[in-house]
């Protein structure tokens, strides 16, 4: 298991990094402008997120200028950092961009497999570990915390693998971070990656592991937690799981899934979890990012019960059919929506929410009627339930 190397955790903490910024607003499509950014950056830190990956700051002056402002505003509860390449210039300006932070941290990062040294890279195994040794070693005389990052970890082997993370440290890395860059790797091959390179590398103890997983085979959030299974003490993530091609692991769902299950995964994180709807909403209003309804944790459905099985259970006992509660997530209520699957017990409950006591015999009656609409209408609204009930009862609210 790895000891960690910074104050900011102990063993059963998870460190939550926050890619939206950088690696969600690499989604086509879902840029975002100077003060939409400042005003994520905000409730991100007012959520409790650990470290805020800002953006890359050689990408554009727009960028650079994002990441600085982020990072002066900052307070000192939360890291800011910026994404370099393996090229001194882009580590000197993310250096620029992040050093005003109270903290701040150099992600460096270039790729480790075979197809990407080949094709992307053109540099063999040995240039690519000076690489490594230069550009970690830089970025340590510019800031104290330094995160390098295996490119393609998941397809790169394990013994080189070792020997890149083993430079990283020895030049200085604090971070380690084995990303999933295309969504490829399964669970029990992510956790076995770190539980071997934590064995193998001598100062492994000297950093903290990170996962980063891409949702290409929907399998982002799974891998992540097995990562941390394998020895990770960190998770990179982004809001409604924004990120290039499917995207990256999802925030939200981890958080939730460590929280709601510390019966078998006995870590916590310092996220605010009642923050969490509301940051859905504003990314996806930002990003211009529909979130689908059925989305775990922040789609519109995932408090919503239509089925008459279930929403009996619900009105007996919450714990029948919902294993967090809504406002754990900054949902106000559980909605039973009506429509045709749903039953007596929830129509007669919806009555009585709006103002209306029946009778049996006027229960039946108008719960026969609503039935039809509802094979009909494809949503039924309380003013439609209302209009049905018309002069038939007698509304308790006169
Ligand atoms: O997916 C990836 O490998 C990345 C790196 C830059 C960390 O986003
Ligand atoms: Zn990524």
């Amino acid at each position: 298991m790895t000891a960690n190397a910074t104050s900011s955790s102990s063993k059963d903490r998870i460190v939550i990094f926050d890619t939206t910024l950088r690696d969600g607003e690499q989604c086509p499509g879902a840029s975002m402008t100077f003060e939409e950014k400042l005003e994520v950056a905000e409730l991100l830190e007012d959520m409790g997120v650990d470290i805020i990956e800002a953006g890359f700051p050689i990408a554009s002056q727009g960028d650079f200028e994002a990441v600085h402002e982020i990072a002066k505003r900052a307070g000192d509860g939360v890291t800011i950092a910026g994404l370099a390449r393996a090229i001194s210039g882009d580590i000197i300006r993310a250096g620029e961009a992040v050093r005003v932070a109270k903290r701040s941290r150099i992600h460096t990062f270039v790729s480790t497999s075979p197809i990407h040294l080949a094709h992307q890279m053109r540099k063999t195994e040995e240039q690519v570990l000076d690489i490594i040794s230069a550009t970690v070693a830089q970025a340590r005389n510019l800031v104290e915390d330094v995160e390098w990052s295996a490119m393609d970890a998941t397809r790169t082997p394990i013994e080189y693998l070792v020997r890149c993370v083993d430079a990283a440290i020895k030049a200085g890395a604090t971070t380690i971070n084995l990303p999933d860059t295309v969504g490829y790797a399964v669970p029990e091959e992510y956790a076995a990656m770190f539980r071997q390179v934590i064995e193998r590398v001598p100062d492994s103890d000297k950093a903290i592991f990170s996962t980063h997983c891409h949702n290409d085979l929907g399998l982002a959030v799974a891998n992540s937690l097995a990562g941390i299974a394998g020895g990770a003490r960190q998770i990179e993530c982004t809001i409604n799981g924004l990120g290039e091609r499917a995207g990256n692991a999802a925030l939200e769902e981890i958080v939730m899934a460590i929280r709601t299950r510390r019966d078998v995964m006995p870590y916590d994180s310092r996220i605010d979890a009642t923050m969490l709807t509301r940051a859905s909403k504003l990314v996806s209003n930002v990003s211009a990012f529909p979130v689908q309804y059925n989305k775990a944790i922040v789609g519109r459905n995932a408090f919503a019960h239509e089925s008459g099985i279930h929403q009996d259970g619900m009105l007996k006992n919450a714990e029948t059919y919902e294993i967090m509660t809504p406002e754990s997530v900054g949902v106000k209520a559980t909605s039973l929506v009506m429509g045709k699957h749903s039953g007596r017990h929830a129509f007669r409950s919806k009555l009585k929410e709006l103002g209306y006591e029946v009778g049996d015999n006027q229960l039946e009656d108008a719960f026969k009627r609503f039935k039809d609409l509802a094979d009909r209408k494809k949503h039924v609204y309380d003013e439609d339930i209302e209009a049905l009930i018309g002069d038939e009862v007698a509304s308790a609210a006169e």
